[in-house]
């Protein structure tokens, strides 16, 4: 991407690399600390056993719907295995008007179709092309699906995302976890 015009423009300019078959997204500003399976390798089982598309999702406090893309599922089609359908998709609604607030957490395993949709994205929210407006679009041919978070993301495009995931991860951490908690301890004493 030589110019920043947006999510969904950064992924169309893998096009070519990707060509014709489903591809995983990962947005690397947001760190998942695996407990367990992890939720992309469940969405790329899921995309292999019955296709469509998977983007994980996460609940937001209702006044942060409009940091993120919010989904609308259908709360009915909730199989173990396949997630919920997805009947809407809008990114970074107003507080107050989202549909939900169930977040677009940043995994994402999307089939090749996305590209063409891609390629005449108008700019969406923020003056940008965005992925969840040509996801919305796509809905139209083929099934999306959102399969929910075990556990919680941090969202490292805000700051306190940032210090909380060094936080959390540094205290889990094998190697400097003690020091870190000593750390800790003596400042909140402070
Ligand atoms: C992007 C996506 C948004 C998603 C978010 C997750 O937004 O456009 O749908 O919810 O990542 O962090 P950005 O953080 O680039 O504004």
């Amino acid at each position: 991407q030589q110019r920043p015009l947006g999510l969904g423009h950064a992924v169309w300019c893998a096009r070519e690399i990707i060509g014709d078959e489903p591809f995983a997204l990962l947005l690397p500003d947001v760190i998942v600390p695996q407990a367990g399976r992890a939720c992309l390798a469940n969405m790329i089982a899921a995309q292999a056993a019955q296709g469509g598309n998977y983007i994980a999702v996460e609940e937001v406090a209702d006044d942060l719907v409009d940091r993120y893309g919010i989904v609308d599922i259908d709360r009915d089609s909730g199989g173990e295995q396949s997630g919920w359908r997805v009947n809407k998709m809008v990114e970074k609604p107003p507080v107050g008007t989202a549909p939900s607030n169930l977040s677009i957490m940043g995994r994402y395993v999307l089939q090749p179709e996305i590209f063409d949709l891609l390629g005449s994205q108008t700019e969406g929210a923020g003056g940008e092309i965005q992925i969840t407006d040509a996801m919305d679009r796509l809905m139209a041919q083929q099934p999306f699906y959102a399969e929910q978070l075990a556990g919680r993301s941090f969202d490292c495009g805000s700051k306190l995302g940032f210090l909380e995931a060094n936080l959390h991860l540094g205290l889990a951490d094998a190697e400097v976890g003690d020091a870190m908690r000593q750390e800790v301890k003596a400042l909140a004493g402070a």
